[in-house]
């Protein structure tokens, strides 16, 4: 939707760093279950706190939960000196 602001997080796992919209493709929701707390309790999937479906780290493909067969929208990042800069920022909020 023009003009809507997106969240973005950020996930590093086996020393890749991954960034995602904050929305599940489910319904739309904000997959956080408190302030930036994506992950399960042992810290290997992302989950949406609304339907506990689960994301791939590194891919963002649901593997469980009512979007499996899609998957998080990716952001391109580059990281340079020392920060995580979006290649082609969504309208970040
Ligand atoms: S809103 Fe995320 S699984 Fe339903």
């Amino acid at each position: 939707m023009a003009g809507e602001r997106k969240q973005v997080f950020v996930v590093l796992t086996d020393g890749q760093v991954r960034a995602y919209v904050n929305s599940c493709p489910h319904v739309g929701a904000p997959l956080e279950m408190e302030e930036n707390r994506y992950l399960d309790l042992t810290g290997s999937e992302i989950i949406c706190a609304v339907h506990a479906a689960r994301f791939d780290l590194l891919t963002g493909d649901c593997t469980w939960g009512p979007c499996r067969g899609r998957r998080l929208t990716p952001v391109a990042i580059t990281i340079a000196d020392g920060m995580i800069v979006a290649d082609n920022p969504p309208n970040l909020s």
